[in-house]
């Protein structure tokens, strides 16, 4: 490795909180350097205003009624989100999917985790689901693992706020597991609704499920992480999920590695 490289290494891992050659020995050590600003939320879980407007519209009639959707439902439900203002398209999209029971995850979730961020970012993030934190705050990384990529992002020189963050799947897996196909089939309509509203730049698919959801069928993270892929005209970057680097922390130099491409993109 060049010396340059090996400052610019030292850099990122000082940014992920990490100290010293100690990092190595002792990962879990997560302590921020720096206070971490509150995220701006663009997209915010809004309460009904007081008066609705007359006569039933799309959000209204699907909040009335406890569905068993399949996928084509789903997908039907996202085509009815029209409009020209993406601040209000992602709104009605989270409006209408927030009581989702189009999967079994839906009966047992706590909080549908719609994700956050500016409905313009350049960057975005997708994870596999929300876990325990995610579940109870509504919000998306938020855990140790969210912490993480919030340092992360803060390495690359950008803020978790001006950055959009979401999961494949919005609802939590009981016990953390991954999803079920059907669970991806049926959410995946409202992630590809996001994408194309907030047109992101490049995507980065954090781990295993967000990688293959990008790519198509049952690829290796292992193999497929650094190597950009191309989805519907948008690159997305493979990468491990932060989760992951938690419980191997040598795969940070790799993710940095592939973080690097991410920021020559945004850079060009
Ligand atoms: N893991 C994920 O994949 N997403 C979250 O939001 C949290 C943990």
């Amino acid at each position: 490795m060049h010396l340059a490289d090996l400052q610019e290494y030292m850099t990122y891992m000082s940014q992920l909180g990490f100290t010293g050659l100690a990092l190595e020995t002792d990962p879990f050590i997560l302590t921020p350097q720096r206070k971490v600003p509150a995220p701006r939320l663009v997209v915010t879980p809004k309460a009904d205003p007081p008066s609705k407007p007359k006569g039933p519209n799309l959000v209204d009639i699907m909040e009335s009624v406890n569905l068993t959707m399949t996928e084509e439902d789903t997908q039907t439900m996202v085509n009815g989100v029209t409009g020209n203002d993406p601040v209000e398209v992602l709104r009605n999209l989270y409006k209408i999917f927030r009581s989702c029971e189009s999967c079994a995850l839906g009966t047992t979730r706590r909080k549908f985790v719609f994700g956050e961020g500016p409905h313009n970012a350049r960057l975005m993030f997708v994870g596999e689901a929300p876990g325990e934190d995610e579940d109870v705050t509504g919000r998306p990384f938020v855990g140790a693992a969210g912490k993480l990529l919030t340092r992360i992002i803060e390495a690359m020189n950008l803020s978790r706020n001006e950055v959009f963050i979401t999961n494949v799947v919005k609802c939590r897996p009981a016990g953390d597991r991954p999803p079920l196909p059907d669970e991806i089939g049926s959410c995946s309509p409202v992630l590809v609704k996001q994408i194309e509203t907030v047109k992101p730049e490049i995507i980065v698919a954090l781990g295993a499920t967000a990688f293959r959801f990008f790519k198509g069928g049952n690829g290796s993270i292992m193999r497929g992480r650094g190597n950009m892929l191309e989805w519907r005209g948008i690159p997305v970057m493979p990468t491990f999920h932060p989760a992951y680097i938690l419980r191997n922390p040598r795969s940070k130099r790799e993710v940095w590695e592939d973080m690097k491409k991410v920021i020559a993109i945004l850079a060009r």
